[in-house]
């Protein structure tokens, strides 16, 4: 049976508690808190992967249900990391897969994160959510509330593509539009969720949405044959899928699954809201917040992420590192997977494809390493 505990990722000596009722961050110094297990599956247990159906719940050794749960699921994971030889000869990459989150469920990878963060607060007895979000994360809420039959307040910048909110009032959500960034929708949301007893389901505000973005690793490990890529390249903004899927690769290194070392995770931001980069090129532990973002990869719009170092400690212990993109770049990649692949990018996909691109013309990665960059949304959700 599974079950564990909750450690604060900042406190010295470490901070743990009970996973009881609706954790949100650490009490004592505000940081995230990560999910710790009392055990993780053994290598005998890789054979009943097969009996599982493929979404993200074929892990449920790997994540927060106890045995007798179930999940709010819409099928969520079990999505095509395809290889792109095409595209790959004319960048010059000997070997480049893209991991197809875009065929998702609400069109994103958030809704792994949300489907665990929905799934436990529910069984805690859950009825109200609220979230702040750049547009993905807000459908997937919508979705998934929907699907539990409880209400979801959503707060979203009124620049956020139009068929995004289109989506996110179309399963039901409460939607609420802010002149400014999802740092301001971040704020309403904390002041709503006080006001009204509703779960905060923010980024790193809660410790299990980090649990589902896990999934994001542990699938490209199976469907890798359990040798994971020498590089991921990963569009970054509050840093979920980044830190969730390093936890994964630890975490598969620690049980004995792996056949590889660990893979080196490259951040990629725009270059209208690049605070990781900045910090990581600056040897800083902590972000500093970025002054008026702007970029049309709406995802990638998080100015004062609040797992900045979460993120930059993952990076550096990959010997990884950052590359920002301008919108041009990410807009032409993203247009070279959809005519040149068949793959409907959302602009963070063509940030990932660009960003890969310009680590390997400056020789960071080599052509014959075995790259995986992450297509994180579906292109349609961008166009009017
Ligand atoms: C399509 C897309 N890609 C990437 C991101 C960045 O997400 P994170 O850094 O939290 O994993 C987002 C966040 O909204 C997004 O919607």
């Amino acid at each position: 049976m599974t079950s564990w505990t909750l450690e604060c990722s900042a406190c010295v000596p470490v901070r743990t508690r009970d996973a009881d009722g609706f954790p949100g961050v650490c009490d004592v110094c505000g940081s995230p808190y990560l999910v710790r297990y009392a055990a993780l599956p053994s290598p005998e247990a890789k054979s009943l992967l097969r009996c599982q159906r493929w979404t993200m719940w074929r892990y449920d050794g790997w994540l927060p249900l106890a045995s007798g749960e179930h999940p709010v699921t819409l099928g969520e994971g079990g999505t095509p990391l395809l290889k792109v030889e095409r595209l790959a000869a004319r960048l010059g990459f000997d070997h480049l897969w893209v991991k197809d989150e875009g065929v998702n469920p609400t069109g994103s990878f958030k809704a792994r994160g949300l489907a665990a963060a929905v799934t436990r607060a529910v069984l805690a007895g859950a009825k109200q959510f609220v979230v702040p979000t750049a547009g993905n994360a807000g459908v997937a809420l919508a979705a998934y509330a929907a699907r539990a039959g409880v209400e979801a307040r959503i707060y979203a910048p009124t620049s956020t593509p139009k068929t995004i909110l289109d989506q996110i009032r179309a399963f039901g959500g409460d939607l609420l539009l802010l002149d400014g960034h999802i740092g301001d929708c971040g704020i309403a949301a904390r002041l709503y969720a006080a006001n009204t007893g509703a779960i905060d389901v923010s980024t790193l505000r809660e410790p299990y949405r980090i649990e589902g973005k896990k999934t994001l690793g542990l699938e490209i490990a199976e469907q890798l044959g359990w040798n994971l890529p020498d590089v991921i390249v990963y569009p970054t903004g509050g840093g979920t899928g980044l830190i969730g899927m390093w936890k994964a690769f630890q975490e598969l290194q620690q049980s004995g699954w792996l056949r590889s070392p660990l893979p080196r995770m490259f951040t990629v931001q725009a270059e209208g809201c690049a605070p990781i980069v900045q910090a990581f090129e600056s040897g800083a532990e902590r972000a500093a917040p970025w002054p008026d973002p702007r970029t049309v990869a709406a995802g990638l719009r998080v100015p004062g992420p609040l797992g900045d170092r979460l993120m930059l400690r993952a990076l550096r212990e990959s010997r990884g590192g950052v590359v920002a993109v301008s919108d041009e770049a990410l807009s032409t990649a993203a247009h070279d997977l959809q005519v040149g692949e068949g793959i409907d990018a959302a602009p963070e996909g063509g940030a990932a494809v660009a960003g890969a691109l310009s680590l390997l013309r400056r020789g960071i990665i080599r052509a014959e390493e075995r790259v995986v960059v992450f297509n994180t949304g579906a292109g349609w959700l961008y166009r009017a």
